[in-house]
Protein backbone atom coordinates (compact mmCIF):
# COMPACT_ATOMS: atom_id res chain seq x y z
CA UNK A 1 0.00 0.00 0.00
CA UNK A 2 0.91 3.71 -0.37
CA UNK A 3 0.44 5.78 2.62
CA UNK A 4 0.93 9.29 1.63
CA UNK A 5 2.13 12.03 5.00
CA UNK A 6 1.33 15.16 4.20
CA UNK A 7 3.90 17.83 5.77
CA UNK A 8 1.89 20.85 7.29
CA UNK A 9 3.92 21.96 10.63
CA UNK A 10 6.05 24.73 9.67
CA UNK A 11 5.04 28.48 10.23
CA UNK A 12 5.97 29.34 6.98
CA UNK A 13 7.94 32.20 8.50
CA UNK A 14 9.66 33.35 4.98
CA UNK A 15 5.85 34.62 3.94
CA UNK A 16 5.76 36.69 7.03
CA UNK A 17 3.82 38.85 8.38
CA UNK A 18 0.93 37.18 6.43
CA UNK A 19 2.00 34.34 8.26
CA UNK A 20 1.69 34.94 11.90
CA UNK A 21 2.30 32.18 14.60
CA UNK A 22 -1.58 30.71 14.58
CA UNK A 23 -1.58 31.11 10.67
CA UNK A 24 0.70 28.82 8.48
CA UNK A 25 1.34 29.23 5.10
CA UNK A 26 0.07 25.56 4.75
CA UNK A 27 -3.77 27.27 5.87
CA UNK A 28 -3.23 30.44 2.74
CA UNK A 29 -4.56 30.41 -0.91
CA UNK A 30 -2.72 32.61 -2.52
CA UNK A 31 -6.01 33.61 -4.26
CA UNK A 32 -7.11 30.44 -5.55
CA UNK A 33 -10.36 28.83 -3.98
CA UNK A 34 -8.66 25.97 -1.85
CA UNK A 35 -6.09 26.12 0.72
CA UNK A 36 -2.26 25.05 -0.14
CA UNK A 37 -3.24 21.65 2.44
CA UNK A 38 -6.59 20.98 0.78
CA UNK A 39 -4.97 20.83 -2.54
CA UNK A 40 -2.38 18.83 -1.63
CA UNK A 41 -4.77 16.48 0.30
CA UNK A 42 -6.37 16.39 -2.64
CA UNK A 43 -3.12 15.55 -5.02
CA UNK A 44 -2.67 12.71 -2.68
CA UNK A 45 -6.36 11.08 -2.65
CA UNK A 46 -4.95 8.16 -4.60
CA UNK A 47 -3.02 6.75 -2.23
CA UNK A 48 -4.12 4.32 0.51
CA UNK A 49 -4.28 6.37 3.57
CA UNK A 50 -3.57 10.02 3.30
CA UNK A 51 -1.91 11.78 6.88
CA UNK A 52 -1.73 15.03 7.44
CA UNK A 53 1.51 15.66 9.65
CA UNK A 54 1.63 18.48 11.91
CA UNK A 55 2.19 19.93 15.15
CA UNK A 56 -0.27 19.88 18.04
CA UNK A 57 -1.02 23.79 17.73
CA UNK A 58 -2.40 23.63 14.51
CA UNK A 59 -4.50 19.69 14.90
CA UNK A 60 -8.24 21.02 15.16
CA UNK A 61 -7.45 23.45 11.93
CA UNK A 62 -6.34 20.94 9.98
CA UNK A 63 -9.18 18.57 11.03
CA UNK A 64 -11.56 21.18 10.35
CA UNK A 65 -10.17 21.83 6.76
CA UNK A 66 -9.42 18.41 5.72
CA UNK A 67 -11.70 15.98 7.62
CA UNK A 68 -11.14 13.45 5.26
CA UNK A 69 -7.32 12.78 6.49
CA UNK A 70 -6.22 11.15 9.46
CA UNK A 71 -4.38 13.41 11.38
CA UNK A 72 -0.80 12.79 13.00
CA UNK A 73 0.42 15.08 16.02
CA UNK A 74 4.28 14.85 16.24
CA UNK A 75 5.49 15.65 19.98
CA UNK A 76 7.29 18.56 19.46
CA UNK A 77 7.87 21.10 16.71
CA UNK A 78 11.88 19.76 15.80
CA UNK A 79 11.30 20.55 12.04
CA UNK A 80 10.91 17.72 9.17
CA UNK A 81 13.65 15.54 10.12
CA UNK A 82 12.18 14.43 13.38
CA UNK A 83 8.91 14.82 12.35
CA UNK A 84 9.11 12.48 9.68
CA UNK A 85 10.94 9.30 11.81
CA UNK A 86 7.98 9.73 13.82
CA UNK A 87 5.45 9.48 11.02
CA UNK A 88 7.40 6.86 9.68
CA UNK A 89 7.47 4.87 12.80
CA UNK A 90 2.99 5.30 13.05
CA UNK A 91 3.03 4.61 9.20
CA UNK A 92 4.84 1.07 10.23
CA UNK A 93 2.72 0.17 12.96
CA UNK A 94 -0.88 0.72 11.10
CA UNK A 95 -0.32 -0.29 8.26
CA UNK A 96 3.04 -2.76 8.01
CA UNK A 97 5.22 -2.59 5.19
CA UNK A 98 4.27 0.08 2.54
CA UNK A 99 5.56 3.20 0.58
CA UNK A 100 5.51 6.20 2.50
CA UNK A 101 5.34 9.62 0.24
CA UNK A 102 6.04 12.85 2.10
CA UNK A 103 4.30 15.50 0.20
CA UNK A 104 5.06 19.25 1.30
CA UNK A 105 1.99 21.32 1.27
CA UNK A 106 3.64 24.74 0.22
CA UNK A 107 3.81 23.85 -3.44
CA UNK A 108 1.87 24.52 -6.67
CA UNK A 109 1.64 21.86 -9.31
CA UNK A 110 0.66 21.91 -12.38
CA UNK A 111 -0.40 18.62 -14.83
CA UNK A 112 -0.26 14.88 -13.49
CA UNK A 113 0.92 14.52 -10.29
CA UNK A 114 0.30 10.92 -9.70
CA UNK A 115 2.44 9.12 -12.35
CA UNK A 116 5.34 10.26 -11.31
CA UNK A 117 4.29 9.99 -7.33
CA UNK A 118 3.59 6.24 -8.08
CA UNK A 119 6.46 5.43 -9.96
CA UNK A 120 8.63 6.90 -6.80
CA UNK A 121 6.99 4.73 -4.86
CA UNK A 122 7.30 1.78 -7.11
CA UNK A 123 11.31 2.15 -6.68
CA UNK A 124 11.13 3.11 -3.15
CA UNK A 125 9.90 -0.47 -2.35
CA UNK A 126 11.92 -2.25 -4.98
CA UNK A 127 14.89 -0.80 -4.54
CA UNK A 128 14.60 -0.14 -0.56
CA UNK A 129 16.04 3.44 -1.98
CA UNK A 130 15.45 7.01 -0.22
CA UNK A 131 13.49 8.52 -3.31
CA UNK A 132 13.13 11.94 -4.27
CA UNK A 133 11.12 13.31 -6.98
CA UNK A 134 13.69 15.53 -8.55
CA UNK A 135 12.53 19.37 -10.68
CA UNK A 136 14.78 20.88 -13.62
CA UNK A 137 16.40 24.06 -12.00
CA UNK A 138 15.52 27.22 -14.75
CA UNK A 139 17.08 29.68 -11.97
CA UNK A 140 20.03 29.64 -9.30
CA UNK A 141 17.64 29.22 -6.91
CA UNK A 142 19.55 29.54 -3.41
CA UNK A 143 16.24 27.93 -1.22
CA UNK A 144 16.09 24.34 -2.51
CA UNK A 145 18.01 21.66 -2.51
CA UNK A 146 20.59 20.20 -5.23
CA UNK A 147 20.98 16.82 -6.36
CA UNK A 148 23.43 15.57 -8.66
CA UNK A 149 22.51 12.79 -10.86
CA UNK A 150 24.52 9.43 -11.30
CA UNK A 151 24.17 6.36 -13.09
CA UNK A 152 20.74 5.97 -14.94
CA UNK A 153 18.79 3.01 -13.63
CA UNK A 154 15.66 3.68 -16.27
CA UNK A 155 13.31 4.17 -14.04
CA UNK A 156 15.27 6.47 -11.85
CA UNK A 157 18.79 8.07 -11.08
CA UNK A 158 20.98 6.92 -8.71
CA UNK A 159 22.16 10.30 -6.46
CA UNK A 160 25.74 10.98 -6.50
CA UNK A 161 25.33 13.92 -4.08
CA UNK A 162 22.86 16.26 -2.42
CA UNK A 163 23.31 19.67 -1.10
CA UNK A 164 20.60 21.77 0.57
CA UNK A 165 20.34 25.42 -0.11
CA UNK A 166 23.79 26.17 -1.41
CA UNK A 167 24.66 29.57 -1.89
CA UNK A 168 23.74 31.44 -5.19
CA UNK A 169 27.61 30.96 -6.58
CA UNK A 170 27.27 26.93 -5.88
CA UNK A 171 23.53 26.91 -7.11
CA UNK A 172 24.67 28.61 -10.51
CA UNK A 173 27.75 25.85 -10.97
CA UNK A 174 25.09 23.15 -9.98
CA UNK A 175 22.32 24.34 -12.59
CA UNK A 176 24.75 24.48 -15.36
CA UNK A 177 26.26 20.52 -14.71
CA UNK A 178 22.89 19.13 -14.94
CA UNK A 179 21.55 18.90 -11.20
CA UNK A 180 17.93 18.55 -10.09
CA UNK A 181 16.02 20.59 -7.59
CA UNK A 182 14.77 18.46 -4.53
CA UNK A 183 11.13 18.90 -4.96
CA UNK A 184 10.64 18.09 -1.00
CA UNK A 185 8.87 15.06 -2.30
CA UNK A 186 9.58 11.81 -0.94
CA UNK A 187 8.95 8.17 -0.89
CA UNK A 188 11.01 5.39 1.14
CA UNK A 189 9.70 2.91 3.15
CA UNK A 190 9.26 3.43 6.81
CA UNK A 191 11.95 0.59 7.24
CA UNK A 192 14.54 2.14 4.69
CA UNK A 193 14.04 5.94 6.28
CA UNK A 194 14.35 4.72 9.81
CA UNK A 195 17.51 2.69 9.19
CA UNK A 196 18.90 5.85 7.56
CA UNK A 197 17.50 8.22 9.89
CA UNK A 198 19.37 5.68 12.43
CA UNK A 199 22.70 6.05 11.28
CA UNK A 200 22.77 10.43 11.85
CA UNK A 201 22.16 12.48 14.78
CA UNK A 202 18.36 11.47 14.62
CA UNK A 203 19.22 7.86 16.64
CA UNK A 204 18.25 9.07 19.49
CA UNK A 205 14.82 9.28 18.32
CA UNK A 206 14.97 6.57 16.89
CA UNK A 207 15.82 4.10 19.70
CA UNK A 208 13.16 5.78 21.32
CA UNK A 209 10.47 5.42 18.92
CA UNK A 210 11.70 1.83 19.10
CA UNK A 211 11.39 2.09 22.91
CA UNK A 212 8.48 3.55 22.86
CA UNK A 213 9.16 6.78 24.27
CA UNK A 214 8.97 9.32 21.32
CA UNK A 215 8.71 12.02 23.69
CA UNK A 216 11.93 11.67 24.86
CA UNK A 217 13.50 10.76 21.33
CA UNK A 218 12.22 14.04 20.68
CA UNK A 219 14.03 16.19 23.75
CA UNK A 220 17.22 13.85 22.81
CA UNK A 221 16.99 15.02 19.13
CA UNK A 222 18.20 18.86 17.69
CA UNK A 223 16.13 20.62 15.75
CA UNK A 224 16.66 19.80 11.68
CA UNK A 225 15.29 19.35 8.65
CA UNK A 226 14.78 15.81 6.91
CA UNK A 227 17.41 17.56 4.35
CA UNK A 228 20.12 18.16 6.20
CA UNK A 229 19.84 15.59 8.41
CA UNK A 230 19.24 12.33 6.28
CA UNK A 231 19.11 12.86 2.39
CA UNK A 232 22.93 14.94 2.44
CA UNK A 233 24.74 11.90 4.28
CA UNK A 234 22.64 8.91 3.14
CA UNK A 235 24.37 6.32 0.52
CA UNK A 236 21.21 5.08 -0.73
CA UNK A 237 19.53 7.88 -2.40
CA UNK A 238 17.70 8.01 -5.95
CA UNK A 239 15.88 10.62 -7.91
CA UNK A 240 12.63 10.14 -10.05
CA UNK A 241 12.27 12.89 -12.50
CA UNK A 242 9.09 15.20 -12.03
CA UNK A 243 7.21 14.98 -15.16
CA UNK A 244 4.42 17.71 -14.09
CA UNK A 245 4.69 21.65 -13.61
CA UNK A 246 5.91 22.41 -9.98
CA UNK A 247 7.20 25.42 -7.73
CA UNK A 248 7.18 26.04 -4.08
CA UNK A 249 4.84 28.71 -2.91
CA UNK A 250 7.11 29.38 0.54
CA UNK A 251 8.13 32.32 0.05
CA UNK A 252 7.07 35.97 -1.48
CA UNK A 253 9.48 35.51 -4.70
CA UNK A 254 7.36 32.97 -5.75
CA UNK A 255 4.38 34.82 -6.17
CA UNK A 256 5.96 36.52 -9.36
CA UNK A 257 5.54 33.32 -11.07
CA UNK A 258 2.78 32.21 -10.52
CA UNK A 259 -0.07 35.48 -10.72
CA UNK A 260 -0.54 36.67 -13.52
CA UNK A 261 1.95 40.23 -14.12
CA UNK A 262 0.64 43.60 -15.28
CA UNK A 263 2.16 45.68 -18.00
CA UNK A 264 5.48 46.75 -15.81
CA UNK A 265 5.40 42.81 -14.43
CA UNK A 266 4.25 44.11 -11.17
CA UNK A 267 2.00 41.34 -9.37
CA UNK A 268 -0.39 42.32 -6.63
CA UNK A 269 -2.65 40.01 -4.20
CA UNK A 270 -4.90 41.70 -2.89
CA UNK A 271 -5.17 45.97 -3.85
CA UNK A 272 -2.03 48.67 -5.15
CA UNK A 273 -1.79 51.64 -6.63
CA UNK A 274 1.95 51.36 -9.69
CA UNK A 275 3.12 54.65 -10.87
CA UNK A 276 6.54 54.27 -12.92
CA UNK A 277 7.09 50.90 -10.40
CA UNK A 278 8.39 47.85 -12.29
CA UNK A 279 8.53 44.06 -11.13
CA UNK A 280 7.19 44.35 -8.05
CA UNK A 281 5.42 41.50 -5.76
CA UNK A 282 3.04 43.24 -3.76
CA UNK A 283 1.10 41.56 -0.94
CA UNK A 284 -1.74 42.89 1.06
CA UNK A 285 -4.85 42.69 3.21
CA UNK A 286 -5.00 46.55 3.01
CA UNK A 287 -4.09 48.98 -0.11
CA UNK A 288 -0.56 49.49 -0.91
CA UNK A 289 1.02 51.84 -3.54
CA UNK A 290 4.54 51.76 -4.67
CA UNK A 291 5.93 54.74 -7.15
CA UNK A 292 9.60 54.82 -8.59
CA UNK A 293 10.58 51.63 -7.39
CA UNK A 294 11.40 47.90 -8.79
CA UNK A 295 12.06 44.50 -8.06
CA UNK A 296 11.04 44.77 -4.35
CA UNK A 297 8.55 43.11 -2.72
CA UNK A 298 6.00 44.96 -0.57
CA UNK A 299 3.90 42.98 2.01
CA UNK A 300 1.56 44.67 4.72
CA UNK A 301 -0.29 42.87 6.50
CA UNK A 302 -2.58 43.53 9.54
CA UNK A 303 -0.37 46.54 10.97
CA UNK A 304 2.87 44.87 9.66
CA UNK A 305 4.99 46.13 6.66
CA UNK A 306 7.89 44.34 4.81
CA UNK A 307 9.88 45.51 2.13
CA UNK A 308 12.39 43.34 1.13
CA UNK A 309 14.39 42.69 -2.47
CA UNK A 310 13.09 40.42 -5.00
CA UNK A 311 16.49 38.52 -4.28
CA UNK A 312 16.53 38.71 -0.82
CA UNK A 313 13.35 36.65 -0.13
CA UNK A 314 14.46 33.71 1.51
CA UNK A 315 16.18 36.70 4.03
CA UNK A 316 13.03 37.36 5.60
CA UNK A 317 13.56 33.85 7.67
CA UNK A 318 16.33 36.44 9.13
CA UNK A 319 13.86 39.26 10.02
CA UNK A 320 11.45 36.91 11.91
CA UNK A 321 14.33 35.14 13.75
CA UNK A 322 15.27 38.83 15.44
CA UNK A 323 11.71 39.67 15.56
CA UNK A 324 11.59 36.50 17.90
CA UNK A 325 15.15 37.50 19.62
CA UNK A 326 13.86 40.97 20.38
CA UNK A 327 9.92 39.75 21.31
N1 LIG B 1 4.97 18.27 10.49
C1 LIG B 1 5.89 19.22 10.29
N2 LIG B 1 6.71 19.56 11.31
N3 LIG B 1 5.98 19.80 9.08
C2 LIG B 1 6.91 20.77 8.92
C3 LIG B 1 7.80 21.17 9.94
C4 LIG B 1 7.67 20.53 11.22
O1 LIG B 1 8.39 20.83 12.20
N4 LIG B 1 8.62 22.15 9.45
C5 LIG B 1 8.25 22.33 8.16
N5 LIG B 1 7.21 21.50 7.84
C6 LIG B 1 6.52 21.39 6.54
C7 LIG B 1 6.18 22.72 5.90
O2 LIG B 1 4.87 23.12 6.30
C8 LIG B 1 6.26 22.39 4.41
O3 LIG B 1 5.03 21.86 3.95
C9 LIG B 1 7.31 21.28 4.34
O4 LIG B 1 7.42 20.75 5.65
C10 LIG B 1 8.69 21.76 3.85
O5 LIG B 1 9.17 22.76 4.73
P1 LIG B 1 9.78 24.13 4.17
O6 LIG B 1 10.17 24.94 5.35
O7 LIG B 1 8.84 24.74 3.19
O8 LIG B 1 11.09 23.61 3.43
P2 LIG B 1 11.90 24.37 2.30
O9 LIG B 1 10.99 24.78 1.20
O10 LIG B 1 12.74 25.41 2.94
O11 LIG B 1 12.90 23.23 1.78
C11 LIG B 1 12.43 21.94 1.45
O12 LIG B 1 11.66 21.95 0.27
C12 LIG B 1 12.37 22.39 -0.93
C13 LIG B 1 11.42 22.35 -2.10
O13 LIG B 1 10.25 22.99 -1.83
C14 LIG B 1 13.68 21.05 1.25
O14 LIG B 1 13.25 19.71 1.13
C15 LIG B 1 14.49 21.48 0.03
O15 LIG B 1 15.56 20.56 -0.19
C16 LIG B 1 13.57 21.48 -1.17
O16 LIG B 1 14.31 21.93 -2.34
MG1 LIG C 1 8.98 25.07 1.08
Amino acid sequence: PIAAVVLAGGTGTRLYPATRGDRPKQFLSFGDEQSMLEATVERAGFADRVYVLTRPSFAADVEELVPSATVLTEPAPKDTGPALAYAAHRVREELGPCAMLALPSDHRITGEFEPTARRACRVATDTERLVTIGVEPDRPATGYGYIEPGPDRDEFYEVTSFTEKPDRETAERYRKRGYYWNSGTFAWTPDAFLDAAGDTELEPLVDALDGGDPQRGFEAVPSISVDYAVLESAPNVAVVPAEYGWDDLGSWDALARVLEPDDDGNVTLGESLTLDASNNVIATDGHVSAVGVEDLVIASFDDRTLVVDKDDAQRVREVVDQLRTDG
